[in-house]
């Protein structure tokens, strides 16, 4: 089975989000279970720094205004890779998406339309004379992707597409339709337009032969207005092609027996070394450390979607009882100063760092009691699954993927609330202190959550299970002479 997974960004190298530890964890997964995956990413100065065993350039001349396109096959992670070497377009410091001052570039539909063109280019199995079965395309950025294959017509590789974010749509104006090389055609409803622009992620999700999005219950939400981003009518005629894989985590790089990031390490049957953790993460963001009640940490993009200005609104109560928080996170301005006056308001239980950093995400899941994730939507949710391995238990909304990974009640790893309002947080929260003040609950607790099994290959055998179901597709019987 021969699997081109086509996206932007890829942990450790270049990372934006969760789609970019999901890129570093599923195409291993899937090379395990013997499928023959290989990457197709934009060479994206980062990318192009970690490329491992660079080989020759394969040229395929000028695509979509980009005058010399090219192909790099190297290794990534251990994983084959080509990035598409189109300087004009990639070789752009920084966040693959935004420029220097945070906003969109404005040739993006160019510069993504250029990753599914040159996606569709391997279907005629000219490139390393390797012909892909199924083309796996990720996010509005490989949207177009399933679209050119399409435009094709006759014998070619299966798209499957992935929704991480529906959200994020990449759509653009209804010119920019001329530069993309699709039939004219498809700038319709059974297309990709939509309100009179040209829409990447209604792209993908129109013209993929199957679409998956990562959990279940974002699966279903999406087919309703509350969470379908204007998709919702698509989706719902999709319905018979959309299905809901769980994403999994990189248990490599998520491993408290094993983590150069922690004070100590620890495990399930041994987690004294969690102590430290606390004790040390306390110090390091500053705080006093004699704290009786729980460390609450969050490591998170500072956006409407995560609903972390109603757990600003709520943590009262856990201050009252001797709590601590520990944010670490960026975005929005508005919601970075309101955390950091937060912190100036309670100096020595709570604090706040603005920015990214790998390493102190570590420890503030390795030190922490417990993890907020109050997310308004949340397709799936990476932090709370590294939380639980961590020790640390989830205060979750239920919705998407945290519905689908924490449980609440007697036998739960988590705190879970319905409504995305403050007295449904506040409700749980206080929950939370109730099992903290039972320590042999919370203990159990806690091993629930350090035993629950998230690694990646249970989601690599429904995807391998899903390229399967497309390969007769994809390898169309001899026509009889
Ligand atoms: P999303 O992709 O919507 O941001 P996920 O939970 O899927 O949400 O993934 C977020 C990823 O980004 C996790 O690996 C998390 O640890 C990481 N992350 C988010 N914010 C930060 C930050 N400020 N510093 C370090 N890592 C972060
Ligand atoms: C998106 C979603 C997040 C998901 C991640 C990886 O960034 O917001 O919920 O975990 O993609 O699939």
């Amino acid at each position: 089975m021969r699997v081109l997974y086509v996206s932007t960004e890829l942990h450790p190298a270049l990372k934006t989000g969760g789609l970019a530890d999901v890129n570093a964890g599923l195409p291993p997964a899937l090379r395990a279970q013997g499928a023959d995956v290989r990457l197709l990413l934009p060479a994206f100065p980062a990318l192009r720094a970690a490329a491992q065993a660079p080989r020759r350039r394969i040229a395929l001349g000028a695509m979509l205004g980009c005058p010399d396109v090219g192909l790099l096959p190297c290794r990534l992670g251990a994983v084959p890779t080509w990035l598409i070497d189109a300087p004009a377009y990639y070789d752009r410091p920084g966040n693959p998406y935004l420029d220097a001052s945070g906003a969109d570039w404005p040739d993006n539909a160019l510069r993504f339309a250029l990753l599914g063109a040159v996606a569709a280019r391997f279907a005629d199995g000219g490139i390393g004379r390797w012909r892909p079965h199924v083309v796996h395309g990720h996010d509005w950025h490989a949207g177009l992707a399933p679209a050119y294959l399409a435009a094709r017509g006759g014998a070619r590789p299966a798209s499957v597409f992935t929704v991480h974010n529906l959200s994020y749509q990449g759509h653009f104006a209804a010119e920019s339709f001329d530069d993309l090389g699709l039939p004219a055609h498809f700038f319709a409803i059974d297309g990709v337009e939509y309100h009179g622009g040209v829409n990447f992620m209604k792209a993908g999700l129109h013209f993929a032969d199957r679409i998956t999005t990562v959990s279940p219950t974002y699966a279903a939400e999406i087919q309703t207005a509350d969470y379908g981003c204007g998709m919702e009518g698509v989706l719902h005629a999709r319905a018979g092609a959309l299905l809901g894989i769980l994403n999994g985590i990189d248990t490599r790089v998520w491993d408290p027996a094993q983590d150069p990031a922690l004070a100590a390490p620890f495990t399930r049957a041994a987690p004294a070394g969690k102590r430290a953790c606390r004790a040390a993460l306390l110090a390091a963001a500053g705080l006093a450390g004699d704290a009786a009640g729980p460390v609450l940490g969050v490591v998170s993009r500072l956006t409407a979607q995560k609903g972390l200005d109603l757990l600003r609104a709520a943590v009262a109560p856990l201050l009252a009882a001797d709590g601590r928080v520990v944010l670490l996170g960026s975005g929005d301005a508005g919601e970075e100063a309101a955390w950091q006056a937060l912190a100036r308001a309670h100096p020595g239980t709570v604090a706040v760092r603005v920015g990214y950093d790998e390493t102190y995400a570590h420890r503030i899941f390795a030190g922490a009691d417990a993890v907020a994730v109050p997310s308004r939507f949340e397709p799936c949710g990476l932090t709370q699954m590294y939380a639980m391995l961590y020790g640390a238990l989830p205060l979750v909304r239920r919705t998407g993927g945290l519905a689908d990974t924490v449980s609440d009640g007697p036998d739960g790893t988590g705190f879970v609330f319905d409504a995305a309002e403050l007295p449904a947080l506040q409700a749980a929260l206080a929950r939370l202190l109730q099992s903290w003040a039972e320590p042999a609950r919370w203990q159990a607790m806690q091993a629930r959550a350090m035993g629950a099994d998230f690694g990646w290959a249970r989601a690599a055998r429904r995807y391998l299970a899903l390229y399967r179901e497309l390969r007769p597709q994809a390898d169309p019987p001899p026509t009889p002479a």
